[in-house]
């Protein structure tokens, strides 16, 4: 009997963060905030600011770099590249092809996504399109932003949330039995629904103001809908999967928010110990916070080989989704 198929599977995690950390004190200084405020509603003690003239492609070439070191292999062994971005350095050409040209990278072909705080998921869930399909072979995913760059430093409802940096997995495809102990992604769940746009958008853009805008949110309105539907498609994934909270070994959401966080995984329940947080160090790093995420509990020892993992994410759009990878 031949039930081999293909899977994707992790081979290598790594991330950058630029080396200015701006704490919730620094910012108290320039708008009218607390660092109580801003720890009591979102976790959030400091975050990383690109430096000037630092570019999300090259955020995002360095956390390659480190994937690709993790993973033993080089650019050479790549074959799709895709980046997460909603902060791209150019309105084009993608963040991606820059990405390739850096790793000196000649063949196969680079592109980003766009699915703002979901578009590491949404790339993962494009990535494994493309290697189960068996036409490619080993993908890089990036999720990398530069949100500094598109926030109003006068509006405290938004500027105290939101941090620079990039995350990144190698995926590859391999031969599998298919069973639930066998490691790769196993299943995933996309959705959007654009009625919700303007809850959370930026004000500019090429073909409306020729400007780069402004990030604007309803923060209370994202935030009501944030834990159904992060909750609905991981649900729909341990249905899919025919899995249960209790099998989960590591629950690595969004950073957007703790108490978002903490909700989720009191609704699903998933004990607190399983879920990583990294809110409180990067802030929200838009696509970069699940790889980043990632990368932090890899290199600690907590997510290891054989475990049951689960990712999530909703932002703009409203855009959410999640995915179910053993490790
Ligand atoms: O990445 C994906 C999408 N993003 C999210 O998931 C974010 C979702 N939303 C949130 O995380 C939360 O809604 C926020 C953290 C943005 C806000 O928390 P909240 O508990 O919903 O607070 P609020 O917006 O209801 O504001 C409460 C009060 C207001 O004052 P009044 O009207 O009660 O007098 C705000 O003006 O806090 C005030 N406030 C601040 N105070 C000090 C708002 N921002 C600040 C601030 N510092 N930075």
């Amino acid at each position: 009997m031949n039930t081999h198929i293909l899977r994707s599977v992790v081979r290598g995690v790594g991330a950058y963060l630029p080396e200015r950390v701006l704490t919730n004190a620094d910012l108290a200084k320039t708008v009218d905030t607390t660092d109580e405020w801003i720890q009591q509603r979102t976790g959030i003690r400091q975050r990383h600011i690109a430096a000037p003239g630092e570019t999300t492609s090259q955020l995002a070439t360095k956390a390659a770099q480190a994937a690709l070191a993790n993973a033993g292999l080089t650019g050479a062994d790549i074959d799709l590249i895709i980046v997460a971005t909603s902060t791209p350095d150019y309105t084009f050409p993608a963040v991606a092809t820059q990405v390739q040209a850096n790793l000196g990278v000649q063949h196969g072909v680079a592109f980003d996504l766009q699915a703002v705080c979901s578009g590491f998921v949404f790339a993962t869930t494009t990535a494994d399109k493309f290697l189960t399909s068996g036409s490619h072979k080993r993908v890089l995913v990036i999720g990398a932003e530069t949100f500094s760059r598109i926030l109003d430093w006068e509006d405290r409802t938004t500027c105290v949330l939101f941090g620079d940096g990039a995350g990144a997995v190698v995926l590859e495809a391999q031969e599998s039995d298919g069973t639930l102990t066998s490691p790769g992604i196993i299943t995933s769940q996309l959705r959007s629904d654009g009625r919700h746009r303007a809850k959370l958008y930026v004000d500019g853009g090429p073909s409306t103001t020729q400007t780069v805008g402004h990030l604007r949110m309803e923060g209370k309105e994202v935030f009501r809908h944030a834990v159904g539907m992060v909750t609905d498609v991981v649900k729909a994934c341990f249905a899919d999967a025919g899995v249960t909270a209790a099998d989960i070994d590591w629950f690595v959401p969004h950073q957007a928010n703790r108490r978002i966080i903490d909700a989720s995984a009191e609704k699903l329940g998933l004990a607190l110990e399983k879920v990583v947080k990294t809110v409180e160090l990067h802030g929200n790093t838009s696509a970069a916070s699940i790889p980043l995420a990632l990368s932090v509990a890899c290199k600690d020892g907590r997510i290891k080989k054989g475990d049951l993992v689960m990712i999530e994410a909703m932002g703009g759009g409203f855009t959410w989704g999640a995915s179910l990878i053993r490790w």
